[in-house]
């Protein structure tokens, strides 16, 4: 089928299942944002290895060492906007069409962007928490002038980020699993869907009876619907095409 006959599909889907549409994110939706995605030519884990970089036991073994790259990406992040994929979901939930999106991002670009409904499934890198006391830092108050940042108490600061080797926050994955079971379409946009638990969520929707859309330049899940492209080109066709048939 040619593009726009898939996109036609997929907007029936989505208008059909009315506030019953979920979301998963990943990279992928950010990187027209100018924020490297992890895998692939140019990502992240090209330049730092992410077992040197991304594991708990790295940052605790050498945080300064780990704020090298936290403050690299925290910067990009700063400099981020939503770009039209961002904008395209604010306007289905706006719609009614879109009810939660799952997000493996960290930047908080779908909140700039005016979803009301985000679940951060790996964290935020909004705020910083200390491995010693606990206590949170919203982002604005770090000074990241020396690295590590301490917490008042002495200890180490760390991004509120799932590090590999971190669960998942309990209140995200059991939201996430509600989602997932009292879907009917979910729209699996930028992912690689390597990394758990978030690459079930999808087949978690698919046991419950829900249809897959997948939007990425290159296929990583066995979707129902594959739309081959950038996201920040085919989000807004959806939307446009979702309008389009709802009117
Ligand atoms: N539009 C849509 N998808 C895109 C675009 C784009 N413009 N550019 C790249 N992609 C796709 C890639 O084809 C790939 O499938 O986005 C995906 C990015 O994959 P990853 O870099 O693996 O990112 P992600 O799937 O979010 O990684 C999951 O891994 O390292 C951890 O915690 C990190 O949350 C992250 C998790």
């Amino acid at each position: 089928m040619d593009r726009y006959t898939q996109i036609s599909s997929a907007a029936m889907e989505i208008a059909g299942a009315k506030n019953n549409t979920i979301a998963l994110t990943g990279a992928g939706i950010s990187v027209a944002s100018g924020i490297p995605a992890f895998r692939g030519v140019g990502g992240l884990w090209d330049k730092y290895d992410p077992g040197e970089y991304a594991t708990i036991e790295a940052f605790r073994k050498n945080p300064a060492k780990v704020w090298v790259m936290l403050k690299e990406f925290k910067e990009v992040i700063q400099q981020a906007q939503p770009n039209p994929a961002h904008l395209a979901l604010a306007k289905l939930e706006q719609l009614g069409y879109l009810r939660t999106i799952i997000t493996q991002n960290v930047d908080g670009l779908h909140q700039e962007a005016g979803n009301t409904n985000v679940i951060e499934f790996h964290g935020n890198n909004r705020d910083t928490v200390c491995l010693k006391c606990g206590r949170k830092y919203p982002g604005r108050e770090l000074n990241l002038d020396t690295l590590p940042p301490y917490c008042n108490c002495g200890g180490v600061l760390k991004p509120d980020a799932v590090f590999f080797g971190e669960p998942i926050p309990w209140e995200a994955l059991s939201r996430s699993h509600e989602e997932a079971y009292n879907c009917r379409v979910v729209l699996v946009i930028g992912t690689s869907a390597v990394v758990e638990p978030a690459a079930s969520i999808p087949y978690l929707a698919r046991r419950a009876g829900a249809r897959i859309i997948e939007v990425n330049p290159e296929r990583a899940l066995a979707a129902d619907i594959f739309l081959r492209g950038p996201a920040e080109e085919i989000m807004p066709l959806l939307v446009d095409e979702v309008i389009r048939i709802s009117s």
